[in-house]
């Protein structure tokens, strides 16, 4: 059965009016939403507040609204406002999901009132027949996001709880997984016969964006390391699935993880930008990593030798998320590189951010009496050769609402996530500076032997 109602709690915070607000307008066009949307919080908000909200998020994310669809979502929306801890907020709810057979509960909420919460929905009966979506932080550790599991499963049955990374939400990620299994031109060179090492870049020219105060507390490695970076690299490494289904792509996905060794405090690299330290909410001696640079190796007969390298970081010259596979050199390097220059290698890279695409590296040619070779680009721009694709929030809310799990983290790859970052979470190394709209400290450019930098346009 499909939800029939959708609850926010933490409806006042920075996701809601980012991510589902315009997720809620974009499936009420398309005729998939027309069901109560409660937004709860400890604001005291009222509807009108709620719909104003929305109405101004919704602005932000679309050139201009469709008034008949968004008076729709409005006539949709209520509030209510309560303390998490107090048994009223939930009875509130309850009541007025008396007629939902199947509601949905969205928890973007901090860590800190994550079982209240769920304990307030099971004492008002209301986990029985309820599905949750948790977004992270899914703990701040190994040990913490098994307690959230546990607190998680003593209210909901494991077959309605919905672990989000949004990075699986996004079409050009799912693309990774489409673009190996549906061609056969690269699975059979897909290994370290041919594969010399992958990098992965999540790079964003801006810094925390008015959320310093949070993320003093989690920094680079917890935001985005931890889920959305492991989450590409499960799909860049990932065996064929055994079946064509749901359970077969969530086993081979957890299958990887389990290969991948912890990371190592010696092949890590920790920055902070300038000026960092002065932001409202950060802590004046903060040693909060706003970047990280790290080399992963995955111990599988695939991956063995194959170093992957990972950065991001906040305020770099480039907002751009990529994944470059470098190849290895013929085998018997018969022509020369141009003009005597050092041989480059092939290179696919996957752009998965704005403007999300695949760039093939190759030898062609060069002009002119010698026969040498000079690296040209084949590179196809999704926007243009698909057209428009759905942003990530939208289908993740669209699944959950069906029950669907493909694009959910399993409990199991999100503690493995947990298990591989754990060595370097809070190390005691001071973090190095980096000057704002720079690629990072310069140990991270050593680390990798010199980064691909992000193909821009
Ligand atoms: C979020 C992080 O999960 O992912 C943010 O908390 C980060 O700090 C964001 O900016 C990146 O996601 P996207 O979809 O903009 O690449």
């Amino acid at each position: 059965v499909r939800s029939d109602a959708v609850v926010l709690f933490g409806v006042t915070g920075d996701l809601v009016s980012k991510k589902l607000f315009p997720a809620l307008y974009e499936l009420t066009r398309r005729d998939r939403l027309d069901v109560p949307v409660i937004g709860v919080a400890r604001s005291p908000w009222d509807d009108q507040q709620l719909v104003t909200t929305a109405r101004k998020s919704v602005a932000e994310a679309n050139d201009e609204i469709d008034d008949e669809t968004f008076d729709a979502l409005a006539r949709n929306l209520s509030m209510i406002s309560g303390d998490y801890a107090d048994p009223v907020t939930y009875q509130r709810l309850a009541e007025r999901l008396r007629d939902a057979e199947r509601p949905i509960f969205y928890l973007a909420i901090p860590p800190a009132v994550f079982g209240a919460v769920v304990e307030g929905l099971a004492a008002a009966g209301l986990a029985d027949r309820g599905r949750v979506i948790v977004e992270k932080p899914f703990g701040r550790d190994l040990a913490s996001s098994q307690e959230l599991d546990r607190t998680l499963r003593a209210a909901f049955d494991p077959q309605r709880v919905f672990r989000i990374d949004h990075y699986l939400g996004k079409e050009a990620v799912e693309g990774l997984y489409a673009f190996r299994f549906a061609n056969r031109l690269f699975e059979p060179l897909w290994n370290n016969q041919h594969i010399d090492n992958v990098q992965v870049t999540l790079a964003e020219g801006f810094g925390t964006q008015g959320r310093a105060g949070f993320y003093d507390t989690v920094g680079a490695t917890r935001d985005v390391l931890q889920n959305h970076i492991l989450q590409v690299v499960a799909l860049i490494a990932m065996e064929p699935p055994v079946a064509d289904d749901t359970d077969a792509f969530r086993e081979a996905e957890a299958a990887v993880l389990r290969q991948i060794a912890p990371l190592s405090p010696e092949s890590t690299v920790r920055g902070q930008y300038a000026g960092y330290r002065d932001e409202p909410g950060v802590r004046p001696d903060s040693n909060t990593e706003t970047f990280v640079a790290t080399r992963l190796t995955i111990d599988s007969p695939r991956w063995a030798g194959v170093p992957f390298h990972l950065r991001t970081g906040k305020s770099l010259p480039a907002t751009a998320t990529e994944v470059v596979v470098e190849f290895k050199q013929p085998q018997q390097p018969l022509i020369r590189a141009e003009g005597g220059a050092g041989a480059s290698a092939n290179l696919l890279r996957f752009r998965l951010g704005r403007g999300d695409g695949i760039t093939m590296s190759i030898q062609a040619k060069s002009p002119g009496a010698e026969v040498a070779s000079r690296p040209v680009d084949l590179s196809v721009d999704f926007g243009v050769a698909l057209g428009h694709r759905q942003e990530a929030y939208e289908r993740l809310l669209d699944d959950a609402m069906d029950g669907q799990h493909l694009r959910f983290a399993r409990e199991e790859t999100i503690q493995q996530e947990w298990r591989i970052v754990e060595p370097i979470l809070d190390l005691p190394a001071p973090v190095q500076t980096y000057e704002k709209g720079t690629w990072g400290p310069a140990d991270a450019e050593a680390l990798a032997g010199g980064w691909h930098t992000p193909y821009l346009r």
